[in-house]
């Protein structure tokens, strides 16, 4: 047998079993250094991959031909933003149909989901809602801040979502046209120490 077929041979033998670092891309090898990996993916993305990886939509406007069709990055919801039922499977399927339309992208790259969890996964049916941030600052208890925030990243991902754009560490001020009352219940504090 020429060498040739042997080494094809060998190869095909390598790829009945998984995660052969052969049938691997350089960007999937989890094992490479994580700099080497980003270079391979850039390299191999169209202009209009990157567009799609730098772009966040609403979910309102995500299905699964849009994760696919352009390549989308990143979904999230907006405030108060539900599927229509808002109980934690009807989650867990909106985030696994957005998910599998992005890894069916030519290159896989996975999407980020990100929400606005800021006082407990509040959206989701069942979740626990804690107080806002303003209310959890004026405890001066860090520990039970951090307790409240592991508590919530865990509710966070039963629904299948890795990203809360929470803790909000800011101080609000006096600003123009801005009522001072917004937004103030997301951060721990509202002026200086
Ligand atoms: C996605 O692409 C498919 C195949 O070209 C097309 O049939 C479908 O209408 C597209 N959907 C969206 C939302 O772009
Ligand atoms: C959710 O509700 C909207 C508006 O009634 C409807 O167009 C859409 O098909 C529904 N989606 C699902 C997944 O049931």
């Amino acid at each position: 047998m020429a060498l040739r077929k042997v080494i094809a041979l060998c190869i095909t033998i390598a790829c009945l079993h998984d995660h052969v670092a052969l049938c691997t891309e350089i960007y999937e090898d989890s094992n490479q250094p994580v700099e080497l990996r980003v270079q391979d993916l850039l390299s191999r993305m169209t202009l209009d991959e990157k567009i799609g990886q730098m772009t966040q939509i609403e979910r309102y406007v995500a299905n699964f031909d849009v994760m696919k069709n352009f390549s989308i990055g990143s979904v999230l919801s907006s405030g108060g933003s539900t599927p229509n039922s808002s109980t934690t499977e009807a989650w867990q399927n909106m985030v696994d149909d957005l998910q599998a339309g992005a890894l069916a992208t030519r290159l896989g790259i996975p999407m980020l989901y990100g929400i606005d969890a800021i006082h407990g996964h509040n959206n989701v049916y069942g979740a626990t809602i804690f107080p806002h941030n303003i209310g959890l600052g004026c405890t001066r208890d860090p520990d039970l801040v951090r307790r409240v925030g592991a508590a919530t990243a865990l509710e966070l991902r039963a629904t299948g979502i890795p990203y809360t754009f929470a803790p909000c560490i800011a101080v609000r001020t006096k600003s123009k046209g801005a009522p001072l009352a917004y937004g103030m219940f997301r951060k721990f504090w509202q002026g200086p120490l």
